[in-house]
């Protein structure tokens, strides 16, 4: 895969002027969707190189990342006249990175596109290291391709108006970060107040944060080993994730990953000798700042068949990422059903419910 250019930004202008100056191009587009288009298009359409670009705009919230949105964006790149050598920017949260970066991927065979994150969640995660896709099938990221953009431009002031729940939910995969790579850093997320944001603060955990995937992902592009580290939390996530959706009470992302992150990180004791203290702390932050997920006992074969389907599994083995400590991190790690239902019975009682 090729690398990245990853740039955390003081002057999201003079940054994007540099890296559109990079990229040899035809024509230029840029994709927003209902939100972005009205919050964060106005600070850039005043820029020399977009008046000249061709805006594509799609529903905002991730009903709208499938495959008619992606065809609709093939069409309009189409009928304006994008080649093999025309530039897409995507302008948006990790709904946006993800389809957008997807239409590039496969539109005559790939042109080069940049992202420009809005979201906690967007810059810390979903528009760094390549991964594009959309749901299909009722599955989340069914289909997609590896495919990084040629420069991500991050610029923190886009969170000043980002509302609690997006910025709690983006948090998340930034505690994620802080277990899979040192104690310091996992210590100052923990201490970070995110009812009084500090953004001068706030700017520096994310950089720390982008670095931190930056490296896992260069050195296993393509999820084969050590990438495996980013799961942490998703394989239970992604079963509370896709119960709530089925029972019409949908969550944001990082809230359904924070949640799964109380259970792997019990496991991680039972299995891998994490800390018991470093789990209670981690919790601690989690139920204060995220709630809990409410569920009985009737809903865990429903929850354990999710797990089983998960596409991070192999022969139907359920495959989890697990921490020895902070920073030290067990890949491909398994636990039996009784073993996980136990694992349920805690998150329950730890939550209060
Ligand atoms: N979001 C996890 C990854 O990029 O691998």
């Amino acid at each position: 895969m090729n690398k990245q250019e990853i740039i955390l930004s003081s002057d999201l202008r003079e940054s994007m002027e540099k890296a559109i100056a990079g990229c040899t191009y035809d024509k230029l587009f840029i994709l927003t969707d209902t939100h972005t288009r009205q919050f964060c298009m106005p600070v850039l359409s005043q820029w020399p190189y977009l008046p000249e670009a061709t805006e594509i705009t799609i529903g905002a919230g991730d009903v709208h990342k499938e495959l008619d949105t992606l065809a609709f964006v093939w069409q309009v790149l189409s009928e304006k006249g994008a080649t093999r050598h025309s530039l897409l920017i995507n302008l948006g949260g990790g709904m946006v990175t993800d389809l957008g970066g997807f239409a590039a991927a496969t539109f005559k065979r790939g042109i080069a596109y940049i992202n420009i994150p809005t979201t906690l969640l967007a810059m810390v995660d979903a528009s760094v290291g390549g991964k594009t896709g959309i749901n299909f099938n009722g599955l989340k990221n069914e289909v997609g391709a590896f495919c990084p953009a040629s420069s991500v431009l991050i610029d923190t002031n886009f969170l000043r108006t980002l509302d609690r729940e997006n910025f709690v939910s983006g948090y998340a995969e930034m505690l994620k970060h802080g277990l899979i790579s040192e104690p310091g850093h996992w210590e100052e997320l923990l201490a970070f107040d995110m009812e009084q944001v500090n953004y001068e603060r706030l700017k520096t955990l994310v950089g720390k944060s982008v670095r931190i995937k930056e490296d896992i992902v260069r050195q296993d592009p393509y999820e084969r080993g050590i990438r495996k580290a980013l799961n942490l939390g998703h394989t239970i996530g992604h079963a509370f994730e896709s119960l709530v959706l089925e029972e019409n009470r949908p969550v944001l992302h990082g809230y359904a990953v924070a949640w799964g992150m109380v259970c792997e990180l019990y496991l991680s004791v039972v299995k891998a000798g994490f800390p018991q203290e470093k789990m209670r702390r981690t919790n601690q932050f989690i139920r204060e700042n995220y709630g809990s997920f409410l569920f009985d006992c009737k809903q865990y074969d429903r929850l354990y068949e999710r797990m089983l389907h998960d596409k991070k599994n192999t022969a139907g083995i359920i495959n989890f990422t697990l921490l020895n400590d902070i920073g030290e991190i067990a890949i491909d790690q398994t636990a039996d059903k009784e073993l996980i239902f136990e694992t349920l019975d805690f998150y329950r009682e730890c939550m209060g419910i």
